[in-house]
């Protein structure tokens, strides 16, 4: 294990341009069930249709009528939403950004964790649940600036329709998101793969194009995924524990004279 974070600090440092990926699996310490793998959601209680989007599309006022009588695993999974705190790993990434060795950080998390733990650079691929957006233009707003008396919300921007900023199954990932996500992966030397299975598209990807451009791949997950195999460092663990020393040990190297590639 230290040897393997050893190696990450070392590839880390020599690296340009770092680029960050984060799935469930990071905020699993902050009491966030994960979706696949042991104690996954979709483990227990099978993957969702995939047709939530045009439901919400066929019937958006009904949708938004039910969010109020939501129960069992959404009432439970959206309670751990609201009540979570980010923990050391959420942290070590903020520094990570800071001490400019991570350039931006792409996650597949709807929790606002990485955000709420200081990092600035977040593409957030599959939406902030403290959000809504407008399907038509993309405006996103914060819950509270969007009232809704008359249901469904409209745009105040387009007059769209407004749904959670949340990507459903079945829907598209917005535009503006994934421009920024693929910019980032085109520039990225570097990508840092920190609790995703690696299992959904179009952020599976990612990783595998970093390395087909010849780029480095570092993993942090207590269990092999569909990445492993690709990665020039794979370490096995919690990113709670290993993200935090993994700074630590890059801290060391630049105070002993380790400089970052330029
Ligand atoms: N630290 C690091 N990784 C962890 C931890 C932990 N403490 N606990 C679990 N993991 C790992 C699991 O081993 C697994 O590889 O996190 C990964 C979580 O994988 P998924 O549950 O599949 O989550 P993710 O990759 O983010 O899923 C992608 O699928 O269901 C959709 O929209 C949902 O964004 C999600 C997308």
């Amino acid at each position: 294990m230290k040897n393997d974070i050893e190696q990450a600090g070392k590839l880390i440092l020599a690296s340009k341009y770092v680029v960050g990926l984060t799935g469930a699996g990071i905020s699993v310490e902050s009491g966030i069930r994960p979706f696949r793998g042991p104690g996954g959601l979709w483990t227990e209680h099978g993957e969702p249709p995939m047709d939530g989007y045009q439901k919400f599309l066929a019937d958006p006022k009904g949708y938004w009528e039910n969010i109020a009588k939501r129960s069992g695993v959404t009432r439970d999974f959206v309670k751990a939403l609201n009540s979570a705190k980010p923990h050391p790993a959420h942290y070590a990434l903020a520094e990570l950004e800071e001490l400019g060795l991570l350039k931006c950080l792409i996650t597949q998390n709807i929790d606002n964790l990485h955000l709420a733990a200081g990092s600035k650079k977040v593409p957030e691929i599959h939406g902030n649940h403290q959000k809504l957006r407008c399907v038509e233009c993309y405006a996103r707003y914060q819950r509270e600036e969007i009232s809704l008396e008359t249901l469904p919300p409209h745009c105040p921007r387009c007059g769209g329709v407004i749904k959670s900023d949340t990507v459903m199954f079945g829907e598209p990932i917005p535009v503006d998101v994934l421009r920024i996500c693929q910019q980032e992966t085109d520039k990225a030397d570097c990508m840092l793969s920190v609790g995703t299975s690696a299992f959904v598209y179009p952020a599976a990807g990612f990783p595998q194009e970093v390395k087909r451009k010849g780029g480095a791949l570092v993993e942090i997950d207590p269990y092999e995924t569909d990445l492993t195999p690709f990665c020039d460092v794979s370490i096995r663990g919690k990113a709670g524990e290993i993200l935090p020393r993994l700074v630590d040990c890059i801290k060391t190297k630049l105070q002993h004279g380790e400089t970052k590639s330029k």
